[in-house]
């Protein structure tokens, strides 16, 4: 019998379907395997994966109805990136602090004088939550232009309830708007600010009363735990207050300092534990009793010039789930581009092209309890599908810097094509 379906792609010279793990995230030599079709193709029904297999099978069932064929011949298909960590909401720019960095200051350096995120606290509190949506509109436009269908955004660059509010508003308005699926993150504990200098304690409380003001808006709350930021102990009053109140749980950890996050973390059950690029044996032996997700961000350390990454083969080989992401804020990595992350997580932390595109994708998803919806090709899950033109998968970090999309697919329709968007914004 032959079944309907609007949207058929064929020969996909490699279709990595990255199977197996709506679950629970991939760890071990899990992270090996991406569940490569050759020659495979895809059935999509109303947005979502009718059926996957080899181009010869699906065609039997799904030609002759099928409203539109892509073909992939020549080309590697798979789910759309997940970039599970970003600070995409935000005023300005911070291009003067990269010189400084060249001259020899340090990130925290900049930060304690009163630049870094405290300059694009006061940047962006200067634009309405409509410019502010306007801004970012053009950040989201460029990671779906390479490749990146769902992202997780977080707040904290407000710092008082009302800024939080109206970032969290321009998110919103994104949702709405952008084809890429947000998941929101209230990350009030990003800095202490100017206000608060001579009393951080303060701003601890503000953000605490800031909670029930911003639960329903947001899926996690999120604190940064770390030098020049939230001390341990600050970190755990807010993400246990956040827990009672039913938020998902994530955490900055170990960007330039182990202040024992980790084991915070696990023990509060968090959804994701993110940075790590310090971390002890025995916080990554925390995190793996508990199952929880580790994001790592190697555009930071290279972006900041530092030689320190995540020692994620550590992590790997004692059965650590590990994702991938961005992290792209205006200060410590302003890149979009989930292609260039993969690549640098490649080199910098060791981690093999097929690990780094399980980490980009389902362990992605499930980073940011997504992954019953997004991360892979399965029947049922939504099409948001990337097609890269380029003859194998090993491709994508080996040519690294350009731009390998030769087609984006959202919600089983086509949202990039010719280095263009062609899906209108949502109504
Ligand atoms: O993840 N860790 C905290 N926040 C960002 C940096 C934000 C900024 O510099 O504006 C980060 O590195
Ligand atoms: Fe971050």
């Amino acid at each position: 019998m032959i079944e309907p379906c609007d949207l058929l792609l064929v020969h996909s010279k490699e279709l990595l379907t990255i199977r197996g793990a709506s679950k629970k995230p991939k760890a071990s030599t899990e992270m090996e395997d991406l569940g490569i079709i050759h020659d495979g193709a895809l059935a999509i029904k109303d947005g979502r994966i009718l059926e996957v297999g080899p181009t010869e099978e699906i065609e039997k069932r799904y030609r002759i109805e099928a409203l539109e064929v892509i073909d992939a011949s020549g080309k590697v298909v798979l789910p759309g990136f997940i970039d599970p960590h970003t600070h995409a909401v935000f005023g300005g720019t911070r291009e003067e602090e990269f010189t400084l960095r060249l001259q020899g200051k340090s990130y925290l350096e900049i930060l304690k004088e009163g630049g870094g995120i405290l300059s694009t606290v006061r940047a962006t509190r200067a634009l309405s939550a409509e410019e502010l949506a306007e801004t970012c509109k053009g950040y989201l436009d460029n990671m779906l232009l390479h490749g990146t269908t769902t992202v997780e955004i977080k707040s904290g660059y407000g710092l008082n309830l009302k800024e939080e509010l109206k970032i969290l508003e321009a998110i919103e308005l994104l949702k709405k708007r952008h084809p890429i699926d947000i998941v929101p993150t209230f990350l009030g504990a990003h800095a202490v600010p100017a206000e608060f200098r001579d009393n951080p304690k303060g701003y601890v409380e503000e953000v605490i009363d800031m909670l029930p003001r911003v639960k329903g808006r947001v899926r996690f709350c999120d604190v940064f735990c770390d030098e020049g930021a939230f001390s341990l102990e600050d970190s755990r009053k807010i993400l246990e207050r956040a827990k009672a109140l039913g938020f998902g749980i994530k955490l900055h950890a170990g960007e330039f300092k182990d202040l024992g996050g980790t084991s915070l973390a696990a023990e509060l059950g968090a959804c994701s534990v993110d940075h790590l690029d310090y971390v002890n044996d025995q916080g990554i032996e925390s995190l793996v009793k508990k199952g929880v997700v580790v994001v790592l961000l190697p555009g930071v350390p290279f972006f900041l010039g530092q030689s320190h990454f995540a020692p994620a083969r550590r992590m790997i080989e004692k059965g650590l789930p590990v994702a991938l992401g961005t992290d792209f804020n205006p200060g410590s990595c302003p890149t979009e581009n989930m292609q260039l992350i993969i690549t640098l997580a490649c080199l910098e932390m060791g981690l093999s092209p097929e690990e780094a595109i399980n980490a980009a994708t389902i362990n992605a998803a499930h980073a940011i309890g997504m992954a019953d919806q997004v991360g892979s090709l399965e029947p049922g899950k939504k099409a948001d599908i990337v097609i890269l033109d380029i003859p194998s998968y090993k491709h994508l970090p080996y040519r690294f810097g350009t731009n390998h999309v030769d087609m984006v697919i959202k919600a089983g329709k086509v949202a990039v094509e010719e280095g263009k968007i062609v899906l209108g914004h949502r109504a």
